[in-house]
């Protein structure tokens, strides 16, 4: 029986697919009691349901992560619930991709607001629960985009650049108190974004064979691959990692692209 995860409750954001949704399924095989903060109540609820089908303790609680009051109602509810949380996977994240000389006050703030405000207003949240419960792990969806400039994505290689400052800046402020900070980057994992991305192109086909070529291997990752790596930054077994930021890409960003 897995259970590197035992006595852990977490709370993860945009549980309800994508990367969210696998780690919450590998959270709850290794034995955490799983939050899934989730903007859409449908897909929330049914990844908690079915959760709960195969045993395990889940709970989704419908939350706008760029919102501060939504989210202070999610960190109290878990605490009256299940008694606070001792880890929190920042995983709720949009893209928003503009030409700079287009790019909207709306558009910058709607970036803004949930791939680095949602993330600061959950950490705020759920700090004092971690620090209550003796100490924690808080760990960040970050991107290749927080460290290359793919063209044409702006503004959130900016607001994913800022998260990796707010990992390292939490990752040594939060020391003492026993809570570590860390990030993760994925490169190109299959989900909705990544198949909506492609089929943005003329030629979606094309588009994902020229994706493909970028990678050593010649694919792209999946869910669980990223989700293996918040089950190690949440466990014990990285107790004296933080302020890290692990990039899950294949290899594509350390291939030579010229
Ligand atoms: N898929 C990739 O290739 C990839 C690569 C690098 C980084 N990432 C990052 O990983 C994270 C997950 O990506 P994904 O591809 O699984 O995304 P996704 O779009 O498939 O899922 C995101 C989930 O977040 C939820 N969500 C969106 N806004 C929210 C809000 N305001 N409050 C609460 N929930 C909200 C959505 O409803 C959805 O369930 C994101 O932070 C993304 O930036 C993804």
């Amino acid at each position: 029986m897995p259970n590197r995860l035992a006595g852990k409750t977490a709370i993860i954001t945009g549980a309800g697919q994508g990367i969210g949704e696998a780690i919450a399924r590998c959270f709850a095989d290794e034995g955490a009691q799983v939050v899934i903060a989730e903007f859409n109540p449908a897909t929330g609820e049914a990844v908690a349901a079915d959760l709960r089908a195969q045993g395990h303790t889940a709970i989704a609680i419908q939350t706008d992560v760029a919102d501060s009051a939504s989210v202070d109602r999610m960190a109290a509810q878990v605490q009256r619930e299940l008694g606070g949380a001792n880890v929190l996977v920042n995983n709720a994240g949009i893209n928003v991709f503009r030409d700079p000389l287009h790019c909207t006050d709306e558009d910058w703030r709607r970036c803004f607001s949930v791939d680095l405000d949602g993330v600061w207003y959950c950490c705020r949240a759920v700090l004092p629960q971690i620090i209550e419960r003796g100490g924690g792990s808080i760990v960040n969806l970050a991107s290749a985009h927080a460290s290359q400039i793919i063209p044409n994505c702006f503004p959130y290689p900016v607001a994913k650049h800022g998260l990796l400052g707010l990992t390292r800046a939490l990752a040594v402020d939060m020391a003492a108190q026993g809570v570590r900070v860390n990030a993760i980057s994925p490169g190109y994992i299959l989900t909705q974004n990544v198949i909506d991305y492609w089929n943005s192109f003329p030629d979606p086909d094309a588009e994902q064979e020229r994706t493909l070529a970028m990678h050593p291997g010649k694919r792209i990752g999946t869910p669980d691959e990223v989700a293996w790596t918040a089950v190690f930054l949440a466990s014990d077994e990285a107790r004296f990692m933080t302020g890290a930021n692990l990039q899950i890409d294949g290899g594509m960003s350390i291939l030579y692209h010229g």
